[in-house]
């Protein structure tokens, strides 16, 4: 699984670079992906998409620049960022390396520093692009969304509160019918005493009445769950759009997942050990409400894909760096392939059953984060499990004032 500072892929066909370069960044930080073969490199794109690509450009299967080509023309790595890495550094090998599509260039025998700072730059460049990205498309989204959920919840409200009157009129009527029905056949009964009753009872089975009667209040309950339903879908619609409080005061992250533990109490019992490493952590700017959804939706996800076993185990752990404090969730679940990963934060991506998720948690999750300037990412393994790190950094002098 990668770091969370993001993951490298390094190429390179002399395995005492590769081994030096890889151990320089993996001390750092970084995820690395090592690569002795250019086919290699290909073969481990199917498993992960790195951050930054480290290529060497002398290679004698295939040279980097033909390798850099195809790293770019593969699905979701048309912007990540190549820098090459060479002994040839004559302005015309750099001009080549540039139109293969390179970012930078680092020249063998290199610095250590010197390759650190190239790829952290790179890397923040990249993922600062990403970040940018995802917000307009979810800017875009939360306009869309906004618009949809007024438009439905007004229709949506009187359709609720007729439904009710509608059962009460429906059972009103129901009642009046049996007993007229009673009375007619009391008062027939004296006027007509051998065919009447039967004549009253053939129009009850024509019409259905006992049946009716019977299954009026199923159908209406029913329809107002699917209607329940379609609230559930418009209220996280405008969260998604509008968050609703959004008043930032200082808060202690692991008090937040300790208050989302308990919030999430009736999902976690089914799961046999959930298992706290919170410890107190440096206060940070938050809306605690908003922390708590996050973190809620999180556990429940998590909860959720433990359905069914017997040995599943959530744990949850914070702590801290110089930069911010995180909470992690962790389960032992099915865990997903990259697919699944690459669309989790996308708005209504679900894979639960219908009636069951609207694929909106981690949505909503994601823009409120991206809201307090910190990260939440995803690591996850088939058959091995999911970490979700909800990460707030500490400087608060990026905050617009409240
Ligand atoms: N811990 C996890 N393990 C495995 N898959 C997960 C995990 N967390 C999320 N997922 C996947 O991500 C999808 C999206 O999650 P998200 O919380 O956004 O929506 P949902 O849980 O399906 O519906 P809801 O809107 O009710 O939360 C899930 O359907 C599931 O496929
Ligand atoms: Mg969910």
């Amino acid at each position: 699984m990668a770091a969370s500072r993001g993951r490298v892929l390094v190429v390179d066909d002399n395995e005492l670079n590769l081994r030096v370069l890889s151990d320089m960044l993996e001390r750092s930080g970084y995820g690395i992906m090592p690569a002795i073969r250019p086919e290699i490199a290909l073969q481990a794109l199917e498993e992960a998409i790195p951050d930054v690509v480290l290529l060497d450009v002398m290679m004698p299967e295939m040279d980097g620049y033909e390798l850099c080509r195809r790293i770019h023309d593969y699905p979701g790595m048309q912007r990540v960022p190549v820098l090459f890495v060479s002994a040839a550094a004559d302005s015309e090998s750099v001009l080549r390396g540039f139109e293969a599509g390179a970012v930078d260039f680092i020249t063998k025998p290199f610095q250590f520093q010197e390759v650190l700072a190239r790829v952290r730059t790179h890397m923040e460049l990249h993922q600062t692009r990403q970040r940018l990205a995802h917000s307009e498309k979810m800017a875009a989204i939360g306009q869309l969304a906004a618009g949809t959920a007024h438009e439905i919840n007004n229709p949506l409200a009187y359709v609720m509160s007729n439904l009710s009157m509608l059962n009460a009129y429906g059972m009103q009527m129901r009642d009046a019918v049996t007993k007229a029905f009673d009375l007619l056949a009391e008062y027939g009964r004296k006027a007509d005493p051998d065919g009447w009753e039967d004549r009253v009872r053939t129009i009850r089975k024509e019409h259905d009445l006992e049946y009716i009667g019977d299954d009026f209040r199923p159908l209406v309950d029913n329809m107002r769950d699917g209607l329940k339903r379609v609230a559930e879908i418009v209220r996280g619609l405008r969260d998604f759009a509008h968050p609703s409080n959004t008043k930032k005061t200082e808060v202690d992250l692991s008090d937040e997942a300790e208050r989302a533990l308990e919030l999430a109490h009736s999902e976690l019992k089914y799961v046999s050990e959930v298992k706290k490493e919170l410890a107190p952590l440096t206060k940070v700017m938050a809306v605690p409400s908003q922390i708590d959804q996050v973190l809620v939706s999180i556990l429940v996800n998590a909860a959720q894909a433990l359905e069914d076993r017997q040995d599943g185990e959530i744990v949850v752990r914070s702590g801290e760096d110089d930069d911010g404090v995180f909470v992690e969730v962790r389960d032992n679940g099915p865990g997903m392939d990259r697919s699944t990963v690459d669309r989790v934060f996308d708005p209504f991506f679900t894979t639960k059953d219908v009636g069951k998720g609207t694929g909106m948690g981690l949505a909503i999750a994601h823009g409120i984060v991206d809201d307090h300037f910190g990260r939440l990412d995803v690591t996850s393994e088939p058959e091995t499990g999911t970490v979700f790190r909800v990460f707030l950094p500490k400087a608060t002098k990026n905050f617009p004032a409240e």
